[in-house]
Parts: structure tokens; C-alpha cells; sequence
């Protein structure tokens, strides 16, 4: 299947000051040589509330996020993306639909989430995450062990991360790190054609493959 191609498409740079609004860079250098240097990806440093937040880790083109942060304007939402054409095609979105309750982080998210605050998150998303399981590529699987533990610090105590993936393998393997590691409670798994809430999904349903999907709520 054609995954990278995925990502081959025209978008326009946002204006300068429209991605300065919109954007905060985590080199993954910085996070890993000057952590602390790096201000915390909290709800106030990105909107000046102290009010949860919610995730997406690989946002992509920012779809599902910025629909969410439309029909729920009263919340705050954070996109995660390492990909700077889609990060831009995000902004683009959210600031034509005049949008001020998301943010995204240009940022390895395994690395990143180490600046999010102990329960500053009260729901994470992670949809359609590159499913990686062989041995030889794992150093690029987006959810190992410790990313799944600071998605788990993160969250405010019963608050729920949901996984959604096309492939059949990569749902097995993360539940049952899921399941392993104790961290989490109820999950919940279904297997639908849920009708295309982001691009890869509607993608991939385009093709028959139903949506995996996985929610657990932090024990
Ligand atoms: C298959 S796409 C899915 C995008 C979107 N969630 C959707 O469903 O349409 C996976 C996205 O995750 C991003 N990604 C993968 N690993 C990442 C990481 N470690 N940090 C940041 N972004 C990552 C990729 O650049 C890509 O945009």
C-alpha cells in the first residue's frame, strides 16, 4: 500500500506571524541535550489557562484536531506532527476557520511529551500511527513502552487515550503492551469502518480495511 504517498501534496507556508501563533518547535537535540532550557507544554504556556488539554500524537494535517477544537470551543487542543508540510497545512486550517483554542508542537513526540505537565491532558489520541512491528524498524515505532508511560503521566487520572491504526498486527502488539503494562483500565476495542474522521482513515476504509481501534481510560 502506497503509505508514503500520503504525504506528496501542494500546501502554501502559513505567514510568519500565523505560525508563530500556531506553532512551537521541539528540536529533538534540545529535548534530549537541554530539556529543561525548553518551556513545558502545558495549557498555560500555550493558551495562559490552566484548564486540560487534549492530544493528538501525529496529527498530520491537523483534521480530526481542528474539528474538534470547532465543535468544542470551550476546550484546548494540542497536535503533535514531526512532518513540516503538515503541520502548515494544519495552521492553514485553523487559522482559516479562525481557531485559537488549538496549537501544535513541531516535535518528535516521544521526545516531547516530556514537557507535558503530570495530568495536564484529559484525553490522547493517536490515529493512525505508523505501524511499525518489525524488529528491524522498531526504533521508529511510534509507541514503545516508555512513550505509552508519559502518555500516562500525562493524562488527569481516569481520563482516556484511544488508539486507532489500520493494521492488524499493530493493534495486537499495542495491546498487549497496554494490557502488560497495568497502566490502564477498560479497555474498550472495536473494529468498524467508523467513516473517514481523518484522511488516512478514509483512506484506508477506501481500500476495505476497517478501523482498529482501542480505548483505555488511566487506571
Ligand atoms: C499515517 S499519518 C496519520 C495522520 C493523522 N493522524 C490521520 O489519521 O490522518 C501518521 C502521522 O504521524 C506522524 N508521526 C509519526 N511518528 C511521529 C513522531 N514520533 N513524532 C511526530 N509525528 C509523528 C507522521 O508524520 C504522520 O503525519
Amino acid at each position: 500500500m502506497p503509505r508514503l504517498k500520503l504525504k506528496r501534496f501542494k500546501v502554501k507556508r502559513p505567514a510568519p506571524d500565523v505560525l508563530v501563533h500556531y506553532v512551537r518547535v521541539y528540536p529533538s537535540k534540545d529535548l534530549h541535550h537541554r530539556p529543561g532550557d525548553l518551556p513545558p507544554i502545558s495549557p498555560a504556556a500555550l493558551f495562559g489557562l490552566e484548564r486540560a488539554m487534549v492530544i493528538d500524537l501525529g496529527c498530520g494535517r491537523g483534521e480530526f484536531i481542528t474539528a474538534q477544537a470547532q465543535e468544542r470551543p470551550g476546550e484546548l487542543f494540542v497536535g503533535f506532527e514531526w512532518h513540516d508540510k503538515s503541520i502548515w497545512d494544519a495552521v492553514n486550517r485553523a487559522h482559516a476557520a479562525r481557531l485559537d483554542n488549538v496549537r501544535f508542537i513541531r516535535a518528535d513526540f516521544r521526545r516531547a511529551l516530556v514537557k507535558v505537565p503530570d495530568r495536564s491532558v484529559s484525553e490522547a489520541f493517536m490515529l493512525f500511527p505508523p505501524p511499525i512491528t518489525r524488529p528491524n524498524r522498531l526504533k521508529n515505532d511510534p509507541l514503545p513502552e516508555p512513550t505509552l508511560r508519559e502518555i500516562h503521566r500525562a493524562l488527569l487520572d481516569g481520563a482516556v487515550f484511544t488508539l486507532v491504526t489500520d493494521s492488524p498486527e499493530y493493534f495486537q502488539a499495542k495491546r498487549a503492551l497496554i494490557e502488560r503494562s497495568g497502566l490502564f483500565a477498560d479497555l474498550e476495542t472495536s473494529r468498524a469502518f467508523e467513516g473517514g474522521l481523518t484522511r488516512f482513515q478514509r483512506f484506508w476504509e477506501g481500500f476495505d480495511i476497517a478501523s482498529q481501534r482501542l480505548a483505555c481510560r488511566k487506571a
